[in-house]
């Protein structure tokens, strides 16, 4: 589907997805906020497609927030509806069934730093910034922004990015647990590709699984999450690609799975 706000391109089971406002330094209105949804809703439903990578347009900003024009005129019901339809948008990014790469190339901030921590991973180029500026503005984070840093980070980190508004760079959020990986900013494609590549490798269905078991258990209990890991583990052992990549193990060659 073509859109306004975004590029997707797809390349070998790898969706590429770009916001592109770079003249707004990517920032999150309405529109984009509404095409994000549906792209990542067509991804989830393509078979082809097994990773997706986000970025955003131009050199400077992954995503510079949500968009400060239309933030300023909300009222409480408006304000309300649109943080309760950005957290589905991000919840639907973080629970898609498939490995979701942020590909920060500058700044992440409010919103922006939100979509990042709702991606699978988070590779950063040197450049990026990352934080929650909204108490500058008189606002609190509304897309989840509360719960997953604090869930990232540990809660006296995340309170202090919070109530400070302050951001920090790379090295900073890499040291903190942030991103997983910073990079020199002409490498940050290509490691977000190369890191794409490493889990398109692995078993397709243990890759969704193992997913599954980490996102769904870290709402449950550890008893209940431990429950949910051997139901999974169980599903594993009915794959082919189970009987393949403990056979090729054995007759010491690589595995070359099916997804079935
Ligand atoms: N919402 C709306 N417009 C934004 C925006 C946002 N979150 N962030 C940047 N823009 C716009 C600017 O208004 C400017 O528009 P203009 O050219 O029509 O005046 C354009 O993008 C470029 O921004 P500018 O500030 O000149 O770029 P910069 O490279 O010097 O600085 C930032 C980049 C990200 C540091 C700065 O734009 C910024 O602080 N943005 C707001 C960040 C924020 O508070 N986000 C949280 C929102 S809840």
């Amino acid at each position: 589907m073509p859109y306004q706000t975004l590029l997707a391109e797809k390349r070998e089971g790898i969706v590429w997805v770009t916001v592109n406002r770079p003249e707004k330094r990517n920032a999150l209105n309405q529109r984009v906020m509404e095409e994000l949804d549906s792209c990542f809703r067509e991804i989830a439903s393509d078979a082809e497609a097994r990773v997706a990578i986000l970025t955003g347009a131009g050199d400077k900003a992954f995503v510079a927030g949500a968009d400060i024009g239309e933030l300023a005129v909300q009222s409480p019901i408006s304000g309300r509806e649109t943080s309760i339809r950005g957290q589905r948008t991000l919840d639907l990014i973080e629970n898609l069934g498939k490995p979701v790469i942020a590909a920060v190339n500058g700044y992440a901030l409010g919103g922006g730093c939100e979509l990042a921590m709702a991606c699978t991973l988070r590779i950063a180029s040197e450049n990026a910034m990352f934080g929650q500026p909204e108490v500058k503005l008189g606002i609190i984070p509304g897309y989840a922004g509360t719960q997953r840093l604090r869930r990232l980070v540990g809660e006296g980190k995340a309170l202090e990015l919070i109530l400070t508004g302050e951001a920090i760079n790379a090295q900073e959020a890499f040291r903190i647990g942030l991103v997983n990986q910073a990079v020199p900013a002409n490498e940050l494609k290509p490691a977000a590709e190369a890191l794409a590549r490493k889990i398109l490798s692995n078993a397709p269905l243990a890759i969704k699984f193992a997913l599954e078991a980490v996102r769904h258990g870290a709402d449950l209990s550890h008893s209940d999450g431990e429950f949910l890991e051997a139901a999974l583990f169980g599903a594993c052992c009915a794959t082919e690609d189970m009987k393949e990549g403990t056979r090729a193990f054995l007759e010491k060659r690589e595995a070359k799975f099916a997804g079935k």
